[in-house]
């Protein structure tokens, strides 16, 4: 029912710097994995085989993650490390990529908005990268999935934050609509409030499903907090017509755009592959 994902990957990670004056900050590892085949994970396992990548200038590492490198396959050929290759082989080998390259830097909805061309006119998940979510059952955008098609209108995944924190995200307001799956008409949303002026602590996080509707909102939506065409600002035209739902994700998000956060998943992630997964990482 959801067969793309987009990724915007075009941001320059400037908190991040100097590591990614050269490197997407969405090629950082969280152990031996990037952050980016993070994404792209979670979308497969909701079903989704056709990611569309909205990148820039300086982010070819990428587009060479998601395809095959024949030198390294020659080299590891045999070797016991080939097994090493295993996961990103699957990848490769059950989705398709597409890019597409935003030539400024204008903002959230323009991202998406640079992304129609790949999308088209179908209902589709969006990934922020550097949220990363984890859930041990399952995934958050797999349940997200399970949302969109009860109510068939644009879905936000969200999750309380500490009050003086709303000036990080977009922040919405609404009515609780499903008890048991803890979802929300939205009737407002607003980007980075200040903590006086924000209606809750529900905040947005980096996991959308949105309706091609919102193309035509974005093309007219004028630039927002920071200067910057904002998707809040866009969706907010859909919520007043009761055309969004918020959605609280069961699982775990790290927000791997700042450092505590990424340093907060790696340790996570170390831990929960020292105990459940095949495991690469262990010195043999
Ligand atoms: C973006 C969105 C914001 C959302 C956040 C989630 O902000 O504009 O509404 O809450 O992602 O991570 P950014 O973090 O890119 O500034």
């Amino acid at each position: 029912m959801i067969k793309k994902c987009l990724f915007p990957a075009a941001g320059y990670g400037t908190r991040f710097l100097p590591a990614t004056k050269a490197t997407p900050k969405e090629m950082l590892p969280i152990l031996t994995k990037p952050l980016i085949q993070y994404g792209v994970e979670e979308a497969m396992e909701a079903g989704i085989n056709q990611m569309a990548i909205v990148t820039g200038r300086g982010k070819r590492a990428i587009e060479d993650h998601f395809d095959i490198s024949y030198e390294l396959e020659h080299q590891l050929k045999g070797a016991s490390k080939e097994s090493l290759l295993n996961e990103i082989r699957e990848v490769i080998e059950s989705c398709t990529f597409s890019y597409t390259r935003q030539k400024q830097m204008l903002g959230l909805g323009h991202a998406i908005l640079t992304g129609q061309t790949l999308i088209g006119n179908e209902p589709f998940a969006v990934i922020l990268a550097d949220d990363l979510c984890y859930n041990e059952d399952k995934g958050v955008l797999a349940q997200m999935v399970e949302i969109y098609r009860k109510y068939r209108c644009c879905v936000v995944a969200i999750q309380e934050v500490a009050p003086e924190n709303t000036n990080k995200y977009g922040i919405i307001d609404g009515k609780l609509i499903d008890d048991s799956d803890n979802i929300y008409r939205v009737s407002t949303m607003v980007e980075k409030p200040d903590p006086k002026d924000a209606p809750s602590n529900l905040a947005i996080i980096g996991r959308y499903i949105l309706t091609p509707e919102i193309f035509d909102v974005l093309k007219n939506t004028k630039a927002g907090k920071g200067g910057e065409i904002q998707l809040t600002d866009a969706l907010l035209e859909l919520a007043k017509e009761g055309k969004v739902v918020a959605y609280k994700f069961k699982g775990k998000r790290f927000d791997c755009g700042s450092v505590d956060g990424f340093v907060e998943a790696t340790n996570f992630f170390y831990n929960i592959n020292l105990t459940f997964a095949p495991n690469p990482l262990q010195k043999s």
